[in-house]
């Protein structure tokens, strides 16, 4: 029998998670951008990363019927961006001024840690989310220091002298 609902909540706090925001232009050309932190990089041949989004986003169904989305790993100055894109509502995207990517026409948050342009490459439906795989058509890197959630909090990554 799988755990309660209570105890899943718990196992999510302890998983701590670099934040990015993931975004897409919708059939109207409007943008549709999520906060997530279930991204990970997937494979090295060929590029491929991914993230999970839930049913119940308002941006689910245009995330999912787009062939192209923009990943863009947020800085630990861009806490106020992580949280304004776990709200909801127009007011998010319209206040929002976007890169688009330089070889797809893909919403990137500007002076992020990393800014990745995927070409949707799988769809999996896995309980109450879907896997979204994208294969990394461009991506570029900044110098900076990654924005973290754990236990409900943003916060910094803290280098240990493991020598
Ligand atoms: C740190 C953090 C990480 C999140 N990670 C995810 C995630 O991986 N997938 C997801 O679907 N929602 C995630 N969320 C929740 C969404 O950001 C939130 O539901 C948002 O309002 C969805 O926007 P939308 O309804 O406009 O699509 C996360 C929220 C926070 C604060």
């Amino acid at each position: 029998m799988p755990i309660s609902a209570d105890s899943y909540k718990l196992l999510g706090r302890s998983s701590a998670g670099a934040v990015a925001v993931v975004a897409a232009y919708d059939h109207s050309g409007g943008v549709v951008a999520l906060t997530v932190s279930s991204f990970v990089t997937l494979s090295f041949e060929p590029p491929l990363v991914m993230f999970a989004i839930q049913h119940n986003a308002n941006s689910y169904t245009a995330m999912v019927a787009s062939k192209t989305f923009g990943v863009s790993l947020l800085d630990a100055k861009q806490a106020e961006i992580g949280m304004r894109f776990a709200s909801k509502g127009p007011d998010k995207t319209s206040r929002t001024k976007f890169d688009t990517g330089a070889t797809l026409r893909v919403p990137l948050i500007p002076d992020s840690l990393a800014q990745i342009e995927c070409l949707t490459n799988q769809i999996v439906l896995s309980g109450d989310h879907a896997i979204i795989v994208g294969l990394v058509e461009d991506a570029r890197t900044t110098a900076g220091a990654p924005l973290l959630y754990f236990a409900r909090q943003f916060g910094r990554f803290v280098p240990m002298d493991t020598k």
